[in-house]
């Protein structure tokens, strides 16, 4: 006899761990399943922002993929105007990020800073990393109510604009910053009129800088409400942007100032909507706010978590050895 059972990993709700007891599935079995009770799935997910189905049998990438299917999630995307290095593994599932594994990657929500984000994100653990390494979540309802009101006001009246710089081909930069992505990678072509139909499909503003660099900018609000429940939640990526020495610390943060001291080779910036500057005071409160609710919980191997990319945020936690986290989106 199958039996299912669930349960929280944490004291803020998230995510809710999905279990079988008694006789093992088997992946047909599982499938099946998941068809049958998806909107019970999807009931939970809007109620808790993530779910982790642990010990099920799922061994491939292509088992992710049915599990997703299974889940009636919507359709895959890809992964184009994102600027995070990722390889992609089957159709519609890349690597998590490729970011050196020194790095400490902030609670963020999968592409906030572009205009068709993914309305899901989903990861599948196919190797758990030897220490640390945990993709860190927080429920993006919670960190919206945790940030001073005067900082929300400025935000949400001024809205971001998201400045990005990225090189044609360069193998200098790809030596010394394996995370600054060409802009063949991130848009998945070598045309460049293909490019601007991209960036003008996607209300991103672009001009072309020496030595083919290309300059992208976007305008995103920086608080919206969940379509479905109509909760509001944080949904930018300004602590993201913005090269400062609380993210990046003081060594990584002043060689990034000597990399990046050609303006048109700078990565990311951001500014409010307006153009205004941003001031750090804030920028540091925000990061403080999300520190307070993140939640850390170990992979084990076979793990699928399902995230609602509005409700809840993700990141990633250092690690040493081995890690493959793989991850696909839908919208
Ligand atoms: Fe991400």
């Amino acid at each position: 006899m199958h039996n299912i059972t669930t349960r929280t990993l944490h004291p803020e709700g998230l995510p809710l761990v999905i279990e079988p007891t008694g006789k093992q599935f088997q992946l047909a079995e599982f499938l099946n399943h998941l068809q049958e009770n998806t909107v019970q799935y999807r009931k939970k997910l809007l109620e808790h922002g993530g779910l982790l189905f642990r010990n099920f049998p799922v061994e491939t990438p292509n088992d992710f993929v049915a599990v997703i299917k299974n889940l009636q999630l919507g359709e895959f995307c890809s992964y184009v105007g994102g600027d995070s290095p990722r390889k992609k593994v089957v159709d519609g599932v890349y690597t998590s990020t490729e970011a050196p594994p020194s790095i400490k990657l902030p609670l963020h929500n999968e592409l906030s800073y572009v205009k068709n984000y993914p309305k899901h994100i989903c990861f599948y653990c196919e190797t758990p990393p030897a220490a640390k390494g945990e993709t860190i979540i927080g429920d993006a309802r919670k960190i919206y109510q945790a940030i001073d009101e005067e900082v929300k006001k400025r935000f949400i009246d001024k809205g971001l604009r998201y400045v990005s710089c990225y090189p044609y081909k360069s193998r200098f930069m790809n030596y010394v910053n394996k995370s600054h992505k060409s802009w063949i990678n991130v848009f998945e072509t070598e045309d460049k009129q293909e490019v601007e139909r991209k960036c003008r499909e996607n209300d991103i503003s672009f001009n072309w800088n020496q030595n083919d660099w290309i300059k992208i900018s976007q305008v995103c609000p920086a608080v919206i409400a969940h379509p479905e429940t109509k909760e509001h939640v944080w949904f930018n990526q300004a602590h993201h942007f913005d090269f400062n020495p609380k993210f990046l610390g003081w060594w990584r943060y002043l060689g990034t100032k000597l990399l990046y001291s050609r303006k048109h080779t700078l990565l990311h910036e951001v500014f409010y909507g307006d153009d205004t500057k941003i001031s750090r005071k804030d920028l540091y409160h925000i990061m403080d706010a999300m520190d307070k609710h993140t939640i850390y919980f170990p992979w084990q191997k076979g793990d699928v978590l399902v995230l609602d990319n509005i409700l809840a945020m993700h990141g990633r936690e250092t690690f040493t050895g081995k890690r493959r986290i793989l991850t696909a989106m839908t919208s």
